[in-house]
């Protein structure tokens, strides 16, 4: 069976020229970079190299890229850096959203827990945080916002050049999850306004479980984990040599591919959602419509079914639903109910995501198994 594989917002395939450049420091390689005899030193190079590559991506300086074992631990290290030293007076507020990834959320209510004040900020009707709810949720005590670029299922696109306007008139930094956006549309430091960004290699190419975090140097970061002192003091832990390599080839790659793949997954995804309405018609719906969107991402709920059995009839397929099912029990995606999106809609919600290799014949295909499965169920 030759799988079309349409959830690159889960994972990507590694990029044969990536898997290529971190082999060498798999094998020969191999010494460890703190070491300053010429083993540790090819290995350092290597890093360095890829130092420059992460921050040429961001339009930040190398020395502003902490390596991390990927989007998780970026933004843990976002969150707890900033916010763990209050806990000893239980002083400050960290301002975020309802629609964030669990690898924001987690780290979050962890915080609360130990008695940090949060605000989860509510995402409109269109999945969008509006900059005035943040501002709204500002306080005198606020050490940190921190708001995802784009949403991993709906794709939709946050105002964050604004939200870090606000933020700075009121002297409060703003960190961003990036982990959806990097590598698809622009994310440059400077012009989003951001302090902190976080990456995940697997959304662009390279492999699961490496990731970086952008921090500006004016931010008081703490680490989180307790070592040695490598980057730059903030994350402890001898460096992952061929996975760094791997990021920041990565990083290069989707540099110069971004303009030209950003136009090409539009054009696939707009493809299949004319495939799939002209069908089904306009009773598809598409989660987020009137926002900015990836230019990767289609989440579009199949009317009168559910997403899970909808997949659950077409092998071929790889995609993900909106909705997930823990014995026996249906849960709607916490990001669908949190932008007031219906149990019934939420349920029938499936999100499609092309990369680098769809192909047009792969979207027709899909397209077509989509409806078959759907005439199928509503029949
Ligand atoms: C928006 C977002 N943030 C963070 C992560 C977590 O990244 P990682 O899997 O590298 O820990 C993901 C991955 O699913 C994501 O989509």
């Amino acid at each position: 069976m030759q799988q079309i594989y349409l959830d690159y917002n889960a994972t990507t395939p590694i990029a044969p020229s990536i898997q290529e450049a971190m082999l060498p420091y798999l094998s020969e390689h191999y010494g460890n970079p703190s070491s300053t005899h010429s083993l540790g030193r090819a290995a350092l190079a290597g890093i360095e190299d890829a130092r420059g590559r992460v921050a040429a991506l961001l339009g930040a300086d190398r020395d502003e890229i902490i390596f991390t074992s990927g989007g998780t631990e970026a933004n843990n290290l976002a969150l707890q850096g900033m916010l763990l030293r209050d806990v000893p007076t239980k002083t400050g507020h960290l301002i975020t959203t309802d629609i964030e990834h669990p690898a924001i959320i987690e780290p979050a209510k962890h915080l609360q827990r130990l008695g940090i004040a949060v605000t989860f900020v509510k995402a409109n009707r269109q999945g969008v945080v509006e900059p005035e709810a943040i501002e709204a949720a500002l306080r005198p005590d606020t050490r940190l916002v921190s708001v995802m670029h784009a949403n991993n299922e709906t794709g939709v696109i946050q105002p964050i050049r604004q939200i870090s306007e606000l933020c700075r008139a009121n002297n409060v930094p703003v960190h961003t999850d990036a982990a959806q956006t990097v590598g698809k549309i622009r994310t440059m430091v400077q012009e989003m306004g951001v302090d902190m960004l976080s990456i995940a290699g697997h959304k662009i190419y390279a492999p699961k479980g490496v990731g970086a975090l952008y921090v500006n140097r004016s931010i008081p970061l703490e680490p989180v984990l307790q070592g040695a002192g490598h980057e730059n003091g903030l994350r402890p832990g001898t460096e992952n040599t061929p996975y760094i390599v791997a990021l920041g080839q990565a990083c290069s790659l989707v540099r110069k591919a971004l303009d030209e793949s950003g136009d090409r997954m539009a054009m696939l995804r707009d493809r299949l959602l004319s495939r799939l309405r002209e069908e089904i018609g306009p009773r598809l719906g598409l989660n987020g419509q009137k926002s900015e969107r990836l230019p990767n991402t289609l989440s579009v709920n199949f009317p009168g079914v559910v997403g899970a059995d909808l997949l659950a009839r077409i092998p071929e397929l790889c995609a993900s639903t909106g909705s997930a099912c823990h014995s026996g029990m249906t849960r709607v995606s916490p990001t669908l109910a949190a932008m007031g999106v219906t149990p019934e809609i939420a349920q029938g919600t499936v999100r499609l995501s092309v990369g680098w290799y769809t192909s047009e014949e792969q979207i027709d295909r899909a397209a077509e198994l989509l409806i078959g499965a759907w005439e199928a169920l509503v029949d």
